[in-house]
Protein backbone atom coordinates (compact mmCIF):
# COMPACT_ATOMS: atom_id res chain seq x y z
CA UNK A 1 0.00 0.00 0.00
CA UNK A 2 1.48 3.65 -0.84
CA UNK A 3 1.93 5.93 2.14
CA UNK A 4 -1.14 8.05 3.37
CA UNK A 5 -1.04 11.43 2.32
CA UNK A 6 0.41 13.37 4.78
CA UNK A 7 -2.25 15.28 6.72
CA UNK A 8 0.05 17.13 8.95
CA UNK A 9 -0.49 20.27 7.29
CA UNK A 10 -4.58 20.23 6.76
CA UNK A 11 -7.07 22.23 9.44
CA UNK A 12 -8.25 20.06 12.69
CA UNK A 13 -11.50 19.51 10.89
CA UNK A 14 -9.79 18.45 7.77
CA UNK A 15 -7.36 15.75 9.64
CA UNK A 16 -10.63 14.51 11.81
CA UNK A 17 -12.25 13.28 8.25
CA UNK A 18 -9.50 11.93 6.77
CA UNK A 19 -6.54 11.00 8.48
CA UNK A 20 -5.97 7.45 8.77
CA UNK A 21 -8.92 6.52 6.50
CA UNK A 22 -7.69 7.45 3.09
CA UNK A 23 -9.63 5.44 0.11
CA UNK A 24 -7.57 2.45 -0.93
CA UNK A 25 -7.74 3.07 -4.79
CA UNK A 26 -4.37 0.48 -5.83
CA UNK A 27 -5.25 -2.41 -8.12
CA UNK A 28 -7.11 -4.97 -5.76
CA UNK A 29 -7.89 -1.81 -3.39
CA UNK A 30 -11.69 -1.78 -2.35
CA UNK A 31 -11.84 1.90 -2.95
CA UNK A 32 -13.62 1.95 0.72
CA UNK A 33 -14.42 5.11 2.00
CA UNK A 34 -15.20 4.09 5.50
CA UNK A 35 -12.19 1.96 7.27
CA UNK A 36 -13.31 -1.71 7.08
CA UNK A 37 -13.55 -3.70 10.43
CA UNK A 38 -11.07 -6.23 10.31
CA UNK A 39 -12.01 -9.12 12.86
CA UNK A 40 -9.64 -11.81 12.02
CA UNK A 41 -7.91 -12.66 14.66
CA UNK A 42 -5.08 -14.08 13.19
CA UNK A 43 -3.72 -13.57 9.03
CA UNK A 44 -2.88 -15.81 6.25
CA UNK A 45 0.48 -15.78 5.27
CA UNK A 46 2.00 -16.00 1.79
CA UNK A 47 4.93 -16.16 3.63
CA UNK A 48 5.79 -17.95 6.53
CA UNK A 49 6.89 -16.04 9.24
CA UNK A 50 7.17 -12.73 6.74
CA UNK A 51 3.46 -12.29 4.78
CA UNK A 52 3.59 -9.70 2.32
CA UNK A 53 0.67 -7.26 3.74
CA UNK A 54 2.58 -7.42 6.97
CA UNK A 55 -0.19 -8.75 9.28
CA UNK A 56 0.01 -12.01 11.64
CA UNK A 57 -1.66 -11.87 14.49
CA UNK A 58 -4.19 -8.95 15.60
CA UNK A 59 -2.53 -8.51 18.81
CA UNK A 60 0.28 -7.37 17.26
CA UNK A 61 -1.07 -5.56 14.66
CA UNK A 62 -4.77 -4.77 13.20
CA UNK A 63 -6.03 -2.73 9.94
CA UNK A 64 -8.89 -1.11 11.71
CA UNK A 65 -6.66 -0.10 14.32
CA UNK A 66 -4.00 1.26 12.74
CA UNK A 67 -6.32 3.22 11.12
CA UNK A 68 -7.41 4.58 14.26
CA UNK A 69 -4.03 5.05 15.70
CA UNK A 70 -3.19 7.17 12.74
CA UNK A 71 -6.17 9.07 13.20
CA UNK A 72 -5.42 10.05 16.85
CA UNK A 73 -1.85 11.13 16.24
CA UNK A 74 -2.51 12.70 13.43
CA UNK A 75 -5.15 14.85 15.58
CA UNK A 76 -2.59 14.95 18.52
CA UNK A 77 0.23 16.56 16.31
CA UNK A 78 2.53 13.06 17.50
CA UNK A 79 4.02 11.01 15.92
CA UNK A 80 2.90 7.56 17.67
CA UNK A 81 -0.65 6.71 18.48
CA UNK A 82 -1.59 3.42 20.70
CA UNK A 83 -5.32 2.93 21.02
CA UNK A 84 -5.74 0.66 24.46
CA UNK A 85 -9.28 -1.39 25.65
CA UNK A 86 -9.96 1.49 28.11
CA UNK A 87 -8.00 4.70 28.85
CA UNK A 88 -7.32 2.68 32.25
CA UNK A 89 -6.00 0.56 30.11
CA UNK A 90 -3.42 3.53 28.40
CA UNK A 91 -2.55 4.71 31.55
CA UNK A 92 -1.55 1.34 33.25
CA UNK A 93 0.42 0.40 30.36
CA UNK A 94 2.70 4.11 30.05
CA UNK A 95 3.20 3.75 33.57
CA UNK A 96 4.29 -0.12 33.76
CA UNK A 97 6.60 0.54 30.70
CA UNK A 98 8.51 3.66 32.18
CA UNK A 99 8.61 3.02 36.00
CA UNK A 100 10.54 0.39 37.91
CA UNK A 101 10.63 -0.65 41.67
CA UNK A 102 12.22 1.82 43.71
CA UNK A 103 11.18 4.71 41.45
CA UNK A 104 9.41 8.01 42.50
CA UNK A 105 5.99 9.45 40.57
CA UNK A 106 5.22 13.16 41.16
CA UNK A 107 1.23 13.35 40.47
CA UNK A 108 -1.15 16.34 40.65
CA UNK A 109 -3.22 16.05 43.80
CA UNK A 110 -6.80 16.54 41.53
CA UNK A 111 -5.69 13.37 39.15
CA UNK A 112 -8.75 11.52 38.29
CA UNK A 113 -9.98 9.04 40.49
CA UNK A 114 -9.20 6.08 38.86
CA UNK A 115 -5.47 6.45 37.97
CA UNK A 116 -4.91 7.32 42.02
CA UNK A 117 -6.25 4.25 42.99
CA UNK A 118 -3.48 2.26 40.22
CA UNK A 119 -0.95 4.37 41.69
CA UNK A 120 -1.74 3.79 45.50
CA UNK A 121 -2.86 0.34 45.33
CA UNK A 122 -0.60 -1.12 42.59
CA UNK A 123 2.12 0.66 41.67
CA UNK A 124 2.92 1.90 45.27
CA UNK A 125 1.47 -1.37 47.49
CA UNK A 126 2.72 -4.39 44.29
CA UNK A 127 5.73 -2.40 42.78
CA UNK A 128 7.74 0.34 45.69
CA UNK A 129 6.93 2.99 43.37
CA UNK A 130 6.60 5.64 45.76
CA UNK A 131 3.90 8.31 44.54
CA UNK A 132 3.79 11.81 45.98
CA UNK A 133 0.48 14.11 45.41
CA UNK A 134 1.10 17.81 44.76
CA UNK A 135 -1.01 20.83 44.19
CA UNK A 136 0.50 20.96 40.81
CA UNK A 137 -1.69 23.95 39.69
CA UNK A 138 1.25 25.84 41.56
CA UNK A 139 4.21 24.56 39.07
CA UNK A 140 6.75 25.39 42.13
CA UNK A 141 5.73 22.86 44.19
CA UNK A 142 5.97 20.26 41.40
CA UNK A 143 9.45 21.30 41.01
CA UNK A 144 9.98 21.29 44.99
CA UNK A 145 8.73 17.41 45.07
CA UNK A 146 11.18 16.40 42.29
CA UNK A 147 13.65 13.89 43.88
CA UNK A 148 16.36 12.44 42.46
CA UNK A 149 14.52 9.06 42.42
CA UNK A 150 11.89 10.77 40.63
CA UNK A 151 11.04 9.13 37.27
CA UNK A 152 7.63 10.45 36.07
CA UNK A 153 5.40 13.59 36.50
CA UNK A 154 1.62 12.73 36.27
CA UNK A 155 -0.58 15.36 35.43
CA UNK A 156 -4.25 16.11 34.12
CA UNK A 157 -5.54 19.34 32.97
CA UNK A 158 -8.29 20.52 33.20
CA UNK A 159 -8.60 17.72 36.13
CA UNK A 160 -12.14 15.53 37.31
CA UNK A 161 -13.98 16.54 38.58
CA UNK A 162 -12.89 20.09 39.80
CA UNK A 163 -11.54 21.55 36.65
CA UNK A 164 -8.13 22.20 38.25
CA UNK A 165 -5.65 23.27 35.77
CA UNK A 166 -1.41 23.37 35.44
CA UNK A 167 0.61 24.91 33.62
CA UNK A 168 1.86 22.17 31.04
CA UNK A 169 4.54 23.91 29.41
CA UNK A 170 5.95 25.42 32.85
CA UNK A 171 6.13 21.29 34.30
CA UNK A 172 7.78 20.54 30.77
CA UNK A 173 10.46 22.82 31.67
CA UNK A 174 10.95 20.97 34.85
CA UNK A 175 10.96 17.67 33.59
CA UNK A 176 13.80 18.69 31.27
CA UNK A 177 15.86 20.08 33.41
CA UNK A 178 15.63 17.14 36.21
CA UNK A 179 15.58 14.88 32.75
CA UNK A 180 12.54 12.83 34.15
CA UNK A 181 9.09 12.24 32.20
CA UNK A 182 6.16 13.99 31.71
CA UNK A 183 2.69 12.23 30.97
CA UNK A 184 -0.72 14.71 31.22
CA UNK A 185 -4.14 13.46 30.53
CA UNK A 186 -5.71 15.42 28.17
CA UNK A 187 -8.88 13.18 28.27
CA UNK A 188 -11.44 16.28 29.23
CA UNK A 189 -9.24 19.09 26.84
CA UNK A 190 -9.24 16.50 23.64
CA UNK A 191 -6.84 17.30 20.93
CA UNK A 192 -9.02 20.07 19.76
CA UNK A 193 -8.73 22.25 22.85
CA UNK A 194 -5.44 21.13 24.22
CA UNK A 195 -2.20 19.51 22.76
CA UNK A 196 0.21 18.27 25.73
CA UNK A 197 2.72 17.28 23.70
CA UNK A 198 3.22 20.68 21.62
CA UNK A 199 3.52 22.20 25.30
CA UNK A 200 6.52 19.97 26.26
CA UNK A 201 4.93 17.02 27.72
CA UNK A 202 6.70 13.60 26.58
CA UNK A 203 3.72 11.20 26.37
CA UNK A 204 -0.25 12.06 26.49
CA UNK A 205 -3.24 9.83 27.55
CA UNK A 206 -6.83 9.35 26.69
CA UNK A 207 -9.80 8.42 27.67
CA UNK A 208 -11.77 7.68 24.44
CA UNK A 209 -14.41 6.22 25.88
CA UNK A 210 -15.07 9.98 26.75
CA UNK A 211 -15.07 12.88 24.05
CA UNK A 212 -13.12 11.34 21.19
CA UNK A 213 -15.64 8.57 20.96
CA UNK A 214 -18.75 10.80 22.63
CA UNK A 215 -21.38 8.71 21.56
CA UNK A 216 -21.58 6.77 24.86
CA UNK A 217 -20.85 3.73 23.22
CA UNK A 218 -17.34 2.22 23.33
CA UNK A 219 -14.66 2.10 26.56
CA UNK A 220 -11.69 2.79 25.38
CA UNK A 221 -8.19 4.58 25.56
CA UNK A 222 -4.69 6.10 23.37
CA UNK A 223 -1.08 7.09 24.33
CA UNK A 224 0.52 9.55 22.03
CA UNK A 225 4.32 10.51 21.98
CA UNK A 226 6.88 12.08 19.47
CA UNK A 227 9.66 9.87 21.30
CA UNK A 228 10.56 7.20 19.16
CA UNK A 229 11.96 5.02 21.93
CA UNK A 230 9.25 5.80 24.26
CA UNK A 231 6.94 4.39 21.55
CA UNK A 232 8.80 1.40 20.92
CA UNK A 233 8.79 0.82 24.49
CA UNK A 234 4.73 1.53 25.34
CA UNK A 235 4.19 -0.43 21.83
CA UNK A 236 6.32 -3.40 23.21
CA UNK A 237 4.45 -4.02 26.50
CA UNK A 238 1.12 -3.34 24.92
CA UNK A 239 1.41 -5.91 22.33
CA UNK A 240 3.74 -8.41 24.07
CA UNK A 241 3.09 -8.25 27.79
CA UNK A 242 0.04 -6.35 28.46
CA UNK A 243 -2.04 -6.94 25.28
CA UNK A 244 -4.86 -4.60 26.22
CA UNK A 245 -5.85 -3.63 22.67
CA UNK A 246 -8.87 -1.42 21.61
CA UNK A 247 -11.05 -3.98 19.51
CA UNK A 248 -11.52 -3.78 16.31
CA UNK A 249 -15.95 -2.69 16.24
CA UNK A 250 -14.32 -0.38 18.80
CA UNK A 251 -11.52 1.27 16.60
CA UNK A 252 -14.53 1.66 13.88
CA UNK A 253 -16.96 3.53 16.43
CA UNK A 254 -13.76 5.78 17.43
CA UNK A 255 -12.86 6.46 13.91
CA UNK A 256 -16.27 7.82 13.20
CA UNK A 257 -16.89 9.56 16.20
CA UNK A 258 -13.64 11.26 15.88
CA UNK A 259 -14.99 12.90 12.90
CA UNK A 260 -17.42 15.30 14.51
CA UNK A 261 -15.06 15.65 17.38
CA UNK A 262 -14.68 19.65 16.25
CA UNK A 263 -17.87 19.84 15.79
CA UNK A 264 -18.98 18.33 18.67
CA UNK A 265 -16.37 20.09 21.26
CA UNK A 266 -17.40 23.37 19.94
CA UNK A 267 -21.27 22.59 20.71
CA UNK A 268 -19.94 21.47 24.28
CA UNK A 269 -18.30 24.48 24.56
CA UNK A 270 -21.03 26.70 23.91
CA UNK A 271 -23.63 25.10 25.89
CA UNK A 272 -21.27 24.57 29.05
CA UNK A 273 -20.31 28.11 29.06
CA UNK A 274 -24.06 29.05 28.77
CA UNK A 275 -24.98 26.61 31.70
CA UNK A 276 -21.78 28.02 33.92
CA UNK A 277 -22.95 31.55 33.25
CA UNK A 278 -26.11 29.93 34.84
CA UNK A 279 -25.24 28.60 37.12
CA UNK A 280 -23.01 31.49 38.95
CA UNK A 281 -25.83 33.79 38.54
CA UNK A 282 -28.44 31.74 40.43
CA UNK A 283 -28.90 31.99 44.34
CA UNK A 284 -29.07 28.60 45.19
CA UNK A 285 -25.21 27.87 43.72
CA UNK A 286 -22.64 28.13 46.02
CA UNK A 287 -19.86 28.34 43.44
CA UNK A 288 -18.82 27.14 39.98
CA UNK A 289 -15.85 25.65 38.82
CA UNK A 290 -15.50 26.23 34.59
CA UNK A 291 -11.84 27.55 33.24
CA UNK A 292 -13.76 29.50 30.89
CA UNK A 293 -15.30 31.64 33.56
CA UNK A 294 -13.27 34.97 34.24
CA UNK A 295 -13.63 34.09 37.80
CA UNK A 296 -11.93 30.50 37.82
CA UNK A 297 -8.42 31.39 39.24
CA UNK A 298 -6.84 29.74 36.34
CA UNK A 299 -9.04 31.29 33.57
CA UNK A 300 -5.69 33.31 32.35
CA UNK A 301 -3.73 30.15 31.95
CA UNK A 302 -6.94 28.19 30.42
CA UNK A 303 -6.86 30.65 27.76
CA UNK A 304 -3.15 30.65 26.96
CA UNK A 305 -2.74 27.33 26.83
CA UNK A 306 -5.86 26.09 25.63
CA UNK A 307 -7.92 26.34 22.36
CA UNK A 308 -11.36 26.49 23.91
CA UNK A 309 -12.86 25.72 27.72
CA UNK A 310 -14.16 22.35 27.27
CA UNK A 311 -17.55 21.02 28.22
CA UNK A 312 -17.46 19.95 31.84
CA UNK A 313 -18.95 21.99 34.53
CA UNK A 314 -18.59 21.33 38.12
CA UNK A 315 -20.84 23.35 41.01
CA UNK A 316 -21.78 23.36 44.47
CA UNK A 317 -25.50 23.87 46.06
CA UNK A 318 -26.19 25.69 49.24
CA UNK A 319 -27.24 22.54 50.68
CA UNK A 320 -26.73 18.92 52.07
CA UNK A 321 -25.00 16.40 50.62
CA UNK A 322 -29.42 14.71 50.83
CA UNK A 323 -30.60 18.04 48.83
CA UNK A 324 -27.51 17.75 46.12
CA UNK A 325 -28.33 13.92 45.55
CA UNK A 326 -31.97 14.98 45.35
CA UNK A 327 -31.62 17.50 42.74
CA UNK A 328 -29.54 15.84 40.43
CA UNK A 329 -32.27 13.02 40.75
CA UNK A 330 -35.18 15.70 40.10
CA UNK A 331 -33.56 16.83 36.20
CA UNK A 332 -35.35 15.53 33.12
CA UNK A 333 -32.91 16.07 30.43
CA UNK A 334 -29.37 15.31 32.47
CA UNK A 335 -29.25 12.03 32.87
CA UNK A 336 -27.77 11.07 36.27
CA UNK A 337 -24.82 8.40 35.13
CA UNK A 338 -21.26 8.89 35.43
CA UNK A 339 -18.46 9.33 32.69
CA UNK A 340 -18.98 12.23 30.31
CA UNK A 341 -18.16 13.45 26.91
CA UNK A 342 -20.76 12.05 24.93
CA UNK A 343 -23.53 13.89 22.99
CA UNK A 344 -26.09 13.42 25.82
CA UNK A 345 -25.55 15.63 29.03
CA UNK A 346 -25.13 13.98 31.96
CA UNK A 347 -24.70 14.13 36.04
CA UNK A 348 -23.26 13.03 38.79
CA UNK A 349 -22.93 13.92 42.50
CA UNK A 350 -19.21 12.50 43.09
CA UNK A 351 -19.64 12.14 46.51
CA UNK A 352 -22.03 9.01 46.30
CA UNK A 353 -21.00 7.91 43.24
CA UNK A 354 -17.80 8.35 41.75
CA UNK A 355 -15.52 9.06 44.96
CA UNK A 356 -18.08 7.07 47.16
CA UNK A 357 -15.33 4.71 47.81
CA UNK A 358 -12.80 7.71 48.69
CA UNK A 359 -12.77 7.99 52.53
CA UNK A 360 -14.84 10.93 53.77
CA UNK A 361 -11.72 12.88 55.02
CA UNK A 362 -9.26 11.88 52.27
CA UNK A 363 -12.62 13.02 49.64
CA UNK A 364 -13.27 16.75 51.68
CA UNK A 365 -9.61 17.48 51.72
CA UNK A 366 -9.35 16.73 47.78
CA UNK A 367 -12.09 19.52 47.55
CA UNK A 368 -15.05 16.97 46.57
CA UNK A 369 -17.60 18.17 48.92
CA UNK A 370 -20.70 16.53 49.69
CA UNK A 371 -23.08 19.16 47.52
CA UNK A 372 -20.62 19.55 44.91
CA UNK A 373 -22.17 18.06 41.57
CA UNK A 374 -20.74 17.51 38.31
CA UNK A 375 -22.41 18.04 34.70
CA UNK A 376 -20.70 16.79 31.19
CA UNK A 377 -22.74 19.49 29.24
CA UNK A 378 -23.78 17.41 26.42
CA UNK A 379 -24.85 19.23 22.80
CA UNK A 380 -28.81 19.27 23.16
CA UNK A 381 -30.41 22.73 23.06
CA UNK A 382 -28.97 25.04 25.88
CA UNK A 383 -31.86 26.70 26.78
CA UNK A 384 -33.45 23.08 27.27
CA UNK A 385 -30.65 22.03 29.71
CA UNK A 386 -30.65 25.60 31.55
CA UNK A 387 -34.82 25.03 31.81
CA UNK A 388 -33.81 21.72 33.31
CA UNK A 389 -31.93 22.90 35.89
CA UNK A 390 -33.40 26.01 37.09
CA UNK A 391 -36.86 23.77 37.42
CA UNK A 392 -34.14 21.33 39.76
CA UNK A 393 -32.71 24.60 41.72
CA UNK A 394 -36.43 26.07 41.96
CA UNK A 395 -37.19 22.69 44.20
CA UNK A 396 -34.16 22.30 46.21
C1 LIG B 1 -9.57 12.07 33.19
C2 LIG B 1 -9.80 10.60 33.03
N1 LIG B 1 -8.76 9.81 32.71
C3 LIG B 1 -8.91 8.49 32.57
C4 LIG B 1 -10.13 7.88 32.75
C5 LIG B 1 -10.26 6.39 32.61
O1 LIG B 1 -10.82 6.05 31.39
P1 LIG B 1 -11.65 4.70 31.14
O2 LIG B 1 -12.89 4.79 31.96
O3 LIG B 1 -11.87 4.71 29.66
O4 LIG B 1 -10.78 3.58 31.57
C6 LIG B 1 -11.25 8.66 33.06
C7 LIG B 1 -12.57 8.05 33.27
O5 LIG B 1 -13.50 8.67 33.74
C8 LIG B 1 -11.07 10.07 33.20
O6 LIG B 1 -12.10 10.88 33.51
Amino acid sequence: MDDPPERSNDAFETKAIHAGEEPDLDPGGTGDLVSPIHLSSTFAMDEAGDPSHGYKYSRLGNPTREALDERVATLSDANHAMTFASGMAAIATTCLSVLESGDHVVAFDGIYGGTKVFFDDYLAEHFDVAVEYVDATDADAVADAVAPETALLWMESPTNPLLKLCDIAAIGGIADRHDVLLAVDNTFATPYFQRPLSLGADVSVYSTTKYLNGHTDSIGGAVVTNDDALADRIRFVQEYALGAMLPPFDCYLVLRGSKTLPLRMRQHEANAKRVARFLSEHDAVTAVHYPGLETHPQHGLAARQMDGFGGVVSFEIDGTGAEARAFVESLDLFTVAVSLGSVESLIEHPASMSASYVPEEERLASGITDSLIRAPVGVESADDLIADLERGLRHL
